[in-house]
């Protein structure tokens, strides 16, 4: 009897521990070897080979074998209760309806343990579709500062990068801000101490470098920089600017408006729309603005909102928004940096990079930069 049983499970198949799946098992298979000897030795077997299917595949297979409905051994003895004897057939009877409720729980529990194998990180399902890997990207402003130096690379310029944290007597007094002159006001300095300060703009980057070398220099001068200002949505207390300073004998105006156009055109193609106004900065002189026409309004200072037509928010209904200042640079600074006046003239500007990307891509918020938003920082 018990071989017939065993008839329809292949004994190569792998066997497992039910034990590890099921705790009561020992108890059960001792039970059933008291009540039905060979059925013992089906269910023992069946919990095994159960147990130890390494996939789905054999899992059903398996199945089939043992409880399937046609002819799965447990059906089949099931179907050959009617011929046993009266006293038999209860034993029997009880037996294999026990084997068959046992071993659909060690099934179940083997396909329970399958899946979550199947879900942990280290299994690998061969058939699931790949994942992107993630790609990451520049910044946008440090896409547009290296296009800026790639343009002013172009034009014969080289970098020179100078301390965020700076002595007060560069980020002001070298370059011509006399002491409490109201120009330093417009600065909203954070200082470190009194003679320290979080650099204001990249401009003292000039003294340095003239420090150091001598005449002719053409140097950008990149960098993060800091205002205590009030935030809005076209001031932080943090931004990035980029100074240019060109200096040498018979450097006039024209180079430096000719440059400022260069730039202009390459930064924000060939249409744009520009305008140069005198503005005093402490060292240049003359100081000058280049201005573009508002990428949010157009020029014409407003913009239709949720209730009709507003003020713009970005150009204050100015419809200009300031892109850089500029000049020839002041005497007082070269005589600060040892170089004489009469023997050499220079042009510098400098200009803000979020001012650049805002007035490139029409963003119309400057605080977005720091965000660190993928869903803004992913369009560019
Ligand atoms: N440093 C000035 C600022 O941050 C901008 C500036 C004006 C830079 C004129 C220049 C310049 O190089 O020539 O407001």
């Amino acid at each position: 009897m018990s071989r017939d049983l065993l008839r329809g499970l292949d004994p190569a198949w792998s066997a497992g521990e039910p034990a590890r799946l099921i705790a009561q098992h020992p108890a059960r298979a001792a039970e059933l070897a008291a009540l039905d000897p060979p059925l013992a030795t089906l269910y023992e077997r069946g919990a095994a080979v159960l147990a130890g299917a390494r996939d789905a595949a054999e899992l059903r297979e398996r199945h089939v074998a043992l409880l399937g409905r046609e002819r799965g051994v447990v059906s089949l003895a099931l179907a050959e209760l009617p011929a046993l004897t009266v006293e038999e057939r209860r034993a029997r009877g009880r037996a294999l309806n026990l084997t068959k409720r046992w071993l659909t729980e060690i099934e179940e529990a083997r396909r329970a343990q399958l899946e979550r194998d199947a879900e942990s990180k280290d299994a690998l399902d061969v058939t699931l579709p790949g994942r992107k890997p993630w790609v990451g990207r520049p910044h946008v402003l440090a896409q547009i500062r290296d296009e800026l130096l790639d343009l002013f690379h172009g034009l014969g310029y080289s970098v020179y990068l100078s301390p965020e944290v700076e002595l007060d007597e560069y980020n002001f007094g070298k370059l011509n801000f006399p002491p409490d002159h109201p120009a330093r006001d417009a600065h909203d300095t954070y200082f470190v101490n009194q003679q320290v300060v979080l650099r204001t703009h990249t401009s003292p980057g000039w003294v340095r470098a003239m420090e150091e070398r001598k005449p002719p220099l053409r140097l950008v001068f990149p960098g993060r920089v800091y205002r205590a200002e009030q935030v809005d949505a076209s001031h932080m207390d943090q931004f990035h600017q980029m100074d240019g300073l060109c200096v040498d004998r018979d450097v006039s105006m024209a180079d430096l408006k000719a440059t400022l156009n260069t730039f202009a055109r390459s930064i924000l193609g060939r249409e744009v729309t520009t305008r140069l106004i005198p503005i005093y900065f402490p060292f240049v002189e003359p100081g000058c603005q280049l201005d573009v026409a508002c990428a949010i309004c157009g020029g014409g200072g407003r913009v239709r909102g949720g209730e009709g037509e507003a003020r713009c928010p970005v150009c204050k209904g100015a419809g200009w928004s300031e892109l850089l200042g500029a000049g020839m640079v002041h005497p007082n600074v070269f005589r600060a940096v040892g170089y004489d006046p009469e023997e050499v003239t220079g042009f510098a500007f400098g200009m803000g990079l979020e001012r650049i990307a805002m007035a490139r891509y029409g963003i119309p918020e400057i605080r977005l930069f720091l965000e660190n938003d993928l869903r803004f920082l992913g369009q560019f």
